[in-house]
């Protein structure tokens, strides 16, 4: 089922669930790849209904460019989600749909999940994400909702954002899908030739590496010492970031406590791209 207008979808919702079904929501972007649909199959375990929005969100790009170039092939996208299993529904919302003739981002207080790493190379663009899924849930009103934890301060943000509006609905994280190589899935892989494949397989092995040494019990500096010396031998990858952050907060470390979990995040470019991935410590 393809369905683009809200109220149609609000309908569908209401009927599913007088009949006592669960519904799961995975909002997207399109351009669906391999990792979307372990994220839609994982969704499944728990419920009987997904929905899977299709919709390039403007207010979430800090880079007109990128919007227009963001790619879109809906039907292959629709087409791929029914033969992967026919009990999702497809809503696909026009922009005036979402925001009417008002495309702007609403302000959120989401505190320190957002200050640091993915928030300070690229301003404005959680404010666009809570936006548009707050928009969701209040359309869709799913009673759970999934996301990938490769993108882990977007799933630390929406489960802010549930405290923050009060929306009944349960944030699911997924763990992140990956190539035979470690390489996270994400649609700019496929901006990446053979040889960039290739090299940035070097992304998830110097997390595995700084995971190792921080249970050495190597300090913070060491640790991001040895990520740095990585990239700095390797072929066409350049580190943007590399930190340890406390798994809740999210605020980078510069000591260990050791009644804290931790991750470690990474972003760096290839060429013109650019592929961020994190691993729990
Ligand atoms: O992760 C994404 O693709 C987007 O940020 C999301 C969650 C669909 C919101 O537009």
């Amino acid at each position: 089922m393809d369905i683009t207008d809200s109220q149609k979808l609000q309908k569908e919702v209401v009927k599913l669930k007088e009949q006592k079904k669960i519904i799961g929501l995975v909002p997207t972007m399109g351009a669906l790849h391999h990792g979307h649909l372990t994220l839609v199959d994982f969704a499944f375990q728990y419920c009987d209904y997904v929905i899977v929005s299709i919709f390039v969100n403007p207010t979430q790009f800090n880079n007109a460019g990128d919007l227009k170039n963001y790619p879109k092939n809906h039907q292959s996208d629709y087409d791929l989600l029914m033969s992967n299993n026919p009990n999702t529904i497809v809503f696909s919302p026009s922009v005036e749909g979402i925001y009417g003739n008002q495309v702007q981002a609403e302000e959120f207080d989401f505190g320190s999940i957002v200050q640091y790493m993915e928030g300070q190379f690229r301003s404005g663009h959680f404010n666009g994400v809570g936006t548009i899924l707050k928009h969701l849930f209040d359309i869709v009103k799913p009673h759970k909702a999934f996301f990938g934890e490769k993108d882990y301060q977007q799933l630390a943000l929406v489960k802010k954002l549930v405290q923050i509006t009060g929306q009944d609905v349960e944030v699911i994280g997924c763990p992140t899908s990956r190539t035979a190589s470690g390489l996270a899935e994400s649609s700019r892989n496929f901006r990446l030739t053979e040889k960039q494949l290739d090299e940035a397989a070097l992304i998830h092995l110097s997390l595995q590496k700084a995971k190792a040494a921080f249970h050495a019990e190597k300090d913070i500096q060491e640790i991001k010492t040895i990520v740095k010396s990585l990239f700095d031998a390797s072929q066409g990858l350049d580190l943007e970031y590399f930190e340890i952050a406390a798994a809740d907060d999210l605020v980078p470390v510069t000591q260990i406590k050791s009644d804290n979990s931790y991750r470690g995040f990474m972003a760096a470019f290839s060429g013109d791209v650019r592929l961020i991935d994190n691993i729990a410590f």
